[in-house]
Formats: C-alpha cells, structure tokens, sequence
C-alpha cells in the first residue's frame, strides 16, 4: 500500500459520504445538497493540488493546470460526481478523482504539460433526476436547445430552468456556453467498466474503442380512476394492463433479432394513485433503449411506438410518448487510442479493446472533441447498485495509464 492508494481510498470513501441513502448504497442527485458536498470536496482538492477553479452555468467545474503555453489546444480529463438511486461508490467518481490524482503523480515527476490540462466534473451525467443523462457535457457541445430547458423536469414538475435558477444559475447562459473545438484538442475519461467482460478474462484495463448510444422515453398512459371493487372488468378504462403489455413489449423487441446488440429496459413505474383498492387513473414509466447501431435503435423505438398505439387503442387509453433524448453511438478517436495502448504496453498492462455498453460524457463530448475512455474492471460486472466495487490495485493501474498518457499528449 502506498501513498497513491491510500489517497484515492480516502477520496472515494469520503465521497461515499456524500449521500442521501447512508447504509444503502450512494444517491447523489443533480444539484441536491450531496451533489454540492462532493463537488466542493472535489474544488478544495483542486485548489489544494495548485489548480485553477472555473464553475459554468449548467455547474461543470473545471480545474486549470496551467501549461507552458497557454495558447496552445487544452487537453481535458474528468467524468462526474452525481450518482443514481442506491448506486455505487465507484461511477463516475474514479474519473474524476482518477484525473486529480493522475495530475499529481505528473506535477510530482516534475512534468511539465506544453499546454493546459483541465480536469472537468461534469454535471448531471446520471439521467435520475431530469430523465436524460450527460446535462453538462451537452450544455458544452451545443445539444441543449431552449425548449429542453423547460421540458426537461423532474418528479416535482420542477423544469431544468426553475432548478437552474433557484442554484443561482443562469439558465439561458447554458445555451451560449459552448466549447470552442479548436481549443481542446482531447478528452480522456477513466470509468469503472461496470460489465464483467475484463473480469472474466482477467485483463486489467479496457481501451474503449466505441459507445452504445440510449434513447430515453417517458411514456404515460391515462385511464379512468374508478373503484377496484364495484367496477367490472369489461368497464374499465386500466392503463395498468396496458403498461404491463409494453413491459413486456420492450423485452420481447430485443430479443426478437431486430437488432442482435440492443438493450431494453423499463426501471421506472408511477401509478397514480398508487392505492391497493383504486383502479389507476395514470401510468407513467421510462423506456430506455440502448445500441450501437443508430438505424437498428430507431427501427426498433418506430415499432414499439406503433405498438403501444395499438395496446392503447384496443384498450381505449389515451398515452403520450416524450423522447427525452436520442443519442447516437460515439466513435473514439484513433489517434490517441493507438497513444493509449502505446502506454499500456509501456506499463506492461495487458488491455482489452472494448466497445461500452454504458455511456458517458465522453460519448458527448466526441461530438466536438478527439475522445477516449479507459475501463477498469467491475467485480461481479456490477453497478448503479451499491454492491459496486472496484479494487483500488486496479484503479491505481488506471490512473497510471492516465498520467502516463497524458503526459505523451501534452508533451
Ligand atoms: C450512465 O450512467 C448510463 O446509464 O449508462
Ligand atoms: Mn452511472
Ligand atoms: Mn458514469
């Protein structure tokens, strides 16, 4: 054990703290008093480590290690701090604590970087509170339009605007707010994998070499609110049945060969009222769908909208069908891919090139910006749970590809 793992268990176990569920894994949401607690741990490291502490709008902060020409392109690191319900200790917070630490290994060998090195935590990368993930990321390459600003809301009807604007934020900023491309030359993000492909072949890092994209849906069926005793059956308006159809519809698509790589899933449901002896009047539920192939999504999202019409018309149940957001699978960048397996092989870690059936903000910010992601394993390949784990030997090994990459690139 040295002083390198010592901090970072330091840094994830004090991170851990910040949650809303204690004893029952982290729970972290955008702009919630814990979001805020990590983040100003993560400033006072910053400043701590010599850093220069920038927050935006849409409150991505970002730590400035001033290279030797400041005029040259920036090259940033970084992932995020929000977590989901009952997640782990692990997602996004070893990118982030991963980069600070990478950072101080370099400063302490004396490197001197050509050009910035900016250790981003971008904010709200979980989708949990305003149903689409990567809010910072987007705000930044361009992809948050003013409509998303009010339709964006979370269970309290509460839009991104009025959550902005009660953090002291201000809102139509986020619209201007935008990365200039040909001043950040690269994205490196560190990330556990949160998939078991690494553990079962016992290789210590992932190079990632492409993103699955989600598409995340907001469904809401409305019936007639009746009494579960003295209606019955053939008068009953229930969108619950109908819900259950689709349920079952989202699992059926994708598994039926439409696509042979897309994921399916249903994780939330809201009855309301929610009464044991009360036929629902509303049901609500998140449909999210996710693939590498773009064309293969899109086709299997047209046919599942086609058939919850027609589940809702036999049952004669109005529904509406919001598209949160529909993003398309990222391509990283092969240039410093090839830099990156370069320093694994320098390093002696064997990788793997993998694709991530996760996303993250790497996937949005390589809209604009060269990206890269570096995976190390998940035990058991779990995650957004609280069972997560990830040994710090391996988090170490990827802070070290880390430093060691971004010390070739800013060279
Ligand atoms: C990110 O948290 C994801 O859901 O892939
Ligand atoms: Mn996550
Ligand atoms: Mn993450």
């Amino acid at each position: 054990m040295n002083f390198l793992h010592l901090r970072v268990e330091e840094h994830i176990n004090h991170l851990a703290t910040f949650t809303s569920t204690p004893g029952h894994g982290v729970t972290r949401l955008v702009y919630s008093e814990e979001d805020r607690q990590a983040k100003s741990y993560i400033k006072q490291e910053m400043r701590k480590l010599g850093l220069d502490v920038e927050e935006d709008e849409i409150g991505n902060i970002m730590g400035i290690w001033h290279g030797k020409n400041p005029e040259l392109p920036q090259v940033w690191t970084g992932s995020h701090v929000d977590a989901p319900l009952h997640g782990g200790k692990y997602d996004g917070v070893v990118g982030v604590i991963g980069g600070l630490e990478a950072i101080r290994i370099l400063k302490e060998r004396g490197v001197q970087p050509k050009c910035d090195v900016v250790l981003a935590v971008f904010s709200s990368e979980e989708p949990t509170r305003f149903g689409v993930g990567c809010l910072g990321s987007r705000a930044l390459t361009g992809m948050i339009r003013e409509e998303d600003l009010d339709r964006w809301c979370d269970d309290h009807g509460q839009s991104l605007r009025q959550v902005l604007e009660s953090n002291g934020k201000q809102p139509e900023k986020v619209l201007r707010q935008q990365i200039n491309p040909a001043k950040v030359k690269q994205f490196i993000e560190l990330h556990i994998e949160q998939g078991d492909v690494l553990e079962n072949k016992g290789i210590p890092i992932g190079i990632v070499d492409r993103i699955a994209a989600p598409s995340e849906i907001q469904l809401t069926i409305w019936g007639e609110q009746r009494h579960a005793g003295s209606t019955p059956m053939d008068l009953r308006k229930d969108p619950m049945p109908a819900a259950a159809e689709v349920i079952l519809l989202v699992e059926r698509l994708n598994t039926s060969g439409i696509s042979s790589s897309s994921v399916g899933t249903v994780g939330k449901l809201h009855v309301t009222p929610g009464a044991s002896n009360v036929i629902p009047g509303m049901v609500e539920l998140t449909v999210d769908i996710r693939d590498v192939d773009k064309a293969k999504k899109d086709e299997l999202i047209m046919e599942l909208e086609k058939s919850v019409n027609d589940i809702c018309e036999r049952r004669d149940l109005s529904w509406k069908w919001k598209i949160n957001g529909n993003d398309s699978p990222a391509v990283m960048d092969v240039e410093t891919l090839h830099v990156i397996k370069q320093c694994a092989k320098e390093l002696n870690y064997p990788y793997l090139l993998m694709p991530s059936g996760a996303y993250h903000d790497a996937m949005i910010l390589s809209r604009k910006v060269p990206s890269n992601m570096i995976f190390v394993p998940s035990q058991d390949g779990i995650s957004h749970a609280p069972e997560e784990f990830t040994s710090t030997f391996y988090i170490v090994k990827g802070i070290e590809l880390l430093a060691l990459t971004l010390q070739k690139i800013t060279a």
